[in-house]
């Protein structure tokens, strides 16, 4: 049976710590290289003696280190100048001192999942985590009390006599042949071990999920369905006057709203201009207002016939020399601001309303006291539908 197998390589046990340095010294002076040494605890002069070469895990650390700060300045590099500069704090847009904290936890972070990765791994061949000494007599006895060496068939130098006389003249208690086993023997890959980890797997989410959403289930935002709320129009308690439904803060100006500038002021202190052209749309919306709005008391030609004569002062003509010589500014001031016994008309007429009026004013006053060349103009229009 024996003799099928293929041999690992031979081992040899010690009982002192000073039988196996000078083994392992012995053993590297004869220039074996592929051999290992087994300790129940670390044996201090055992690196020298095998003349072991310095790890070359660190250079894997150093490698991966290396690009998580590369990673990390150009990835900030890349933000913070190409994609979107941005200046914070009066900072350059590529601040190195404010980069360093994240490029440094990318070093870190790189450098050492690397180490532990790469030492896992490449260095102990995982998954496969049965190695031919692991099931041996010699490993029992190398990891209790005995300190074993064992020189790996590999070796340039394997010769099973040699071996067996070099490990008997150092004083050998035991010599061990060590076979591969008989087939690749990937425990992490067994069925046993994998349906394990699916019972824990399932095992947990289970008890996470029932935790979660059974034990510590709270409804989210609940309190927004009873919320303290006043009714319209009822009272409340919380101010001085009980009034539940408030009024703006005197001053407030709604979003796009001009404030009339000359409120409550006799009369406009600088002119103000009128912004609408007397279209003929501007005209028509004017008539409307002027004939809902003014001309119960000014009359619908602005004569000051008032139809409420006996109930409320007659105005004056709005043809008068006073009006037509005013400003457009003037009149618009009158209907913000009202004159004397005339109220304001500014909450019944937006902005646009108001200008259109004072405009549909001007055409009264100039039908009334039409010039030479206006009557000139009207005529040099052909004139139609006059027979009809
Ligand atoms: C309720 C009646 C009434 C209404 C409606 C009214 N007014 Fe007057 N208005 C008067 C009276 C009365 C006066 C004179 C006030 C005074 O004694 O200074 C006056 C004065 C004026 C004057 C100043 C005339 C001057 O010579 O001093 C203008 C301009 C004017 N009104 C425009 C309008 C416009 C435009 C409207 C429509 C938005 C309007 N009024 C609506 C009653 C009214």
């Amino acid at each position: 049976m024996e003799q099928n197998k293929k041999v690992f390589g031979i081992a040899a046990l010690y009982d002192s710590p000073n039988a196996i340095i000078k083994a392992a010294k012995t053993v590297t002076d004869k220039g074996y290289k592929n051999f290992d040494v087994h300790s129940p605890y670390p044996v201090h002069g055992m690196d020298k003696a095998m003349k072991l070469p310095p790890s070359k895990l660190g250079f894997v650390t150093l490698a991966f280190g290396l690009s998580g700060a590369a990673i990390a300045l150009l990835f900030m590099y890349w933000t913070m100048t190409i994609d979107y500069p941005m200046i914070i704090g009066g900072k350059p847009f590529f601040s190195l001192p404010a980069f360093i904290p994240v490029t440094f936890e990318l070093t870190v972070l790189l450098a050492t999942l690397s180490t532990v990765i790469g030492m896992v791994t490449f260095f102990f061949y995982f998954p496969n985590n049965s190695h031919p000494i692991h099931d041996t007599n010699y490993m029992k006895s190398v990891s209790i009390d005995k300190f074993g060496l064992c020189i790996e068939a590999d070796d340039e130098k394997f010769n099973e006599e040699e071996i067996n006389k070099l490990f008997t003249d150092l004083g050998a208690i035991k010599i061990e042949k060590i076979f591969f086993p008989d087939k690749l023997n990937v425990k992490i890959l067994e069925p046993k071990f994998i349906g394990l980890l699916l019972i824990v797997a399932a095992f947990v989410s289970v008890s996470t999920y029932l935790h979660l959403n059974k034990v510590l289930y709270l409804v989210p935002f609940n309190w927004m369905m009873d919320q303290g709320r006043l009714d319209v129009q009822s009272s409340s308690e919380l101010f001085g006057d009980k009034f539940g439904m408030r009024n703006p803060v005197k001053g407030t100006v709604a979003r796009g709203f001009m404030p009339y500038e000359y409120q409550g002021v006799n009369e406009p202190t600088s002119p103000l201009s009128n912004p609408y052209l007397p279209t003929k749309e501007n005209l028509s919306l004017g008539e409307k207002k002027y004939n809902s709005f003014c001309s119960p008391c000014h009359g619908n030609l602005g004569d000051g016939d008032s139809r409420l004569r006996g109930q409320f002062p007659l105005p004056p003509s709005l043809h008068s020399s006073k009006s037509r010589d005013w400003l457009d500014g003037n009149l618009y001031h009158v209907i913000v601001n009202g004159q004397n016994v005339m109220p304001s008309y500014s909450s019944q007429l937006s902005r646009e309303e108001r200008w259109a009026i004072v405009n549909y004013i001007r055409v009264l006053q100039r039908a009334k006291n039409a010039s030479e060349a206006d009557i000139q103009e009207i005529k040099k229009e052909p004139v139609t539908n006059v027979s009809e």
